[in-house]
């Protein structure tokens, strides 16, 4: 597997506070990765820093094997962003954003078609985006930021403030770009979406890094392995199986016959988020 993206002890000093702290990580090429964290915990940060917006104080950085400092003319075409405080323009259609870009680009209109039909936008691509939902816009932001055909794309909270539906949408986008081999970066605070789209996810908490790896293997890691048991139609319990207390009632329960049956429960990635970083996400 290649390496696409690289940090090495990352580090941003703003006055007062230390946003990010030595920050390490190597994500794979077609790899869908997650940094998670808390408001305030420095993901916007990182961000900005891979993609050439922001110096580092101190380590490095890099893009396709090029230092994110050093070599921005080559690793700025690499990369596309996104980030919620982008605009588009309202009295202008879908479509005629997304071209006004490819011509200043110097990309042919048909690779906008291609676009349109990736974010799954044709029956509204010729209405004016005043008209759009959220969801809608943030699709087109989207394809906007992968008109020149980067390799990279960084989505910071692409589903932020969204409703359930439009969010899915955009997870949907987010799947299918995905198959056309290019890396997601992207930043969430929702940790089912991070559990249904990451390869690999760290946490941040503090400007750290305080775990990366699969879901899989975090859950399997930090989550408490638990079952339920079905006693009566009615009765359902849930066990844990390291608490001792509980495995003393669970050996009693069978040992009374009185279990109809038993499931396996996974851990939830929130749960093992609350045990790393002490805190519940807000909602
Ligand atoms: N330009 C800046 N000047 C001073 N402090 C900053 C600046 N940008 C970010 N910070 C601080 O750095 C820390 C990390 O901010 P950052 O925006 O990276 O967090 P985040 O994880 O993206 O949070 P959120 O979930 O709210 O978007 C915060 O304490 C923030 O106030
Ligand atoms: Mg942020």
């Amino acid at each position: 597997m290649k390496t696409i993206i690289e940090a090495h002890n990352l580090r941003r000093d703003f006055k007062k506070i230390t946003a990010v702290r030595d920050v390490s990580f190597a994500i794979n090429e077609g790899e869908i990765f997650g940094l998670l964290g808390h408001n305030g915990a420095g993901k916007t940060t990182t961000i900005r820093m891979l993609t050439g917006q922001l110096r580092p104080t101190s380590g490095e950085g890099a893009i396709d094997g090029f230092d994110i400092a050093t070599e921005q003319s080559i690793t700025k075409p690499l990369i596309g962003v996104v980030f919620d405080s982008q605009n588009l323009y309202e009295r202008m259609t879908g479509r005629e954003n997304l071209n006004l870009f490819a011509d200043l680009y110097g990309i042919k209109h048909y690779c906008v078609q291609e676009l349109i039909e990736l974010i799954r936008l044709q029956h509204r691509s010729n209405e004016k985006i005043e008209t759009y939902s959220n969801g809608m816009k943030q699709r087109v932001l989207i394809a906007r930021a992968l008109l020149h055909n980067p390799k990279i794309i960084f989505l910071d909270e692409p589903t932020r403030g969204l409703d359930p539906t439009s969010a899915r949408e955009i997870r949907d986008t987010i799947k299918a770009l995905a198959k056309t081999g290019v890396t997601i970066f992207l930043t969430t605070h929702y940790m089912e979406e991070a559990d249904e789209l990451c390869n690999r996810v760290a946490f941040i908490e503090n400007g750290e890094i305080v775990a990366l790896d699969t879901p899989h293997n975090l859950k399997l890691k930090y989550g408490e392995r638990r079952v339920i048991v079905t006693i009566t139609e009615h009765e359902k319990k849930s066990f844990s199986l390291v608490d001792p207390n509980d495995i003393q009632q669970l050996a009693s329960l069978m040992s009374n016959g009185t279990i109809q049956t038993i499931h396996s429960q996974e851990a939830a990635l929130e749960d093992v988020f609350i045990k790393l970083a002490g805190q519940e996400f807000e909602k």
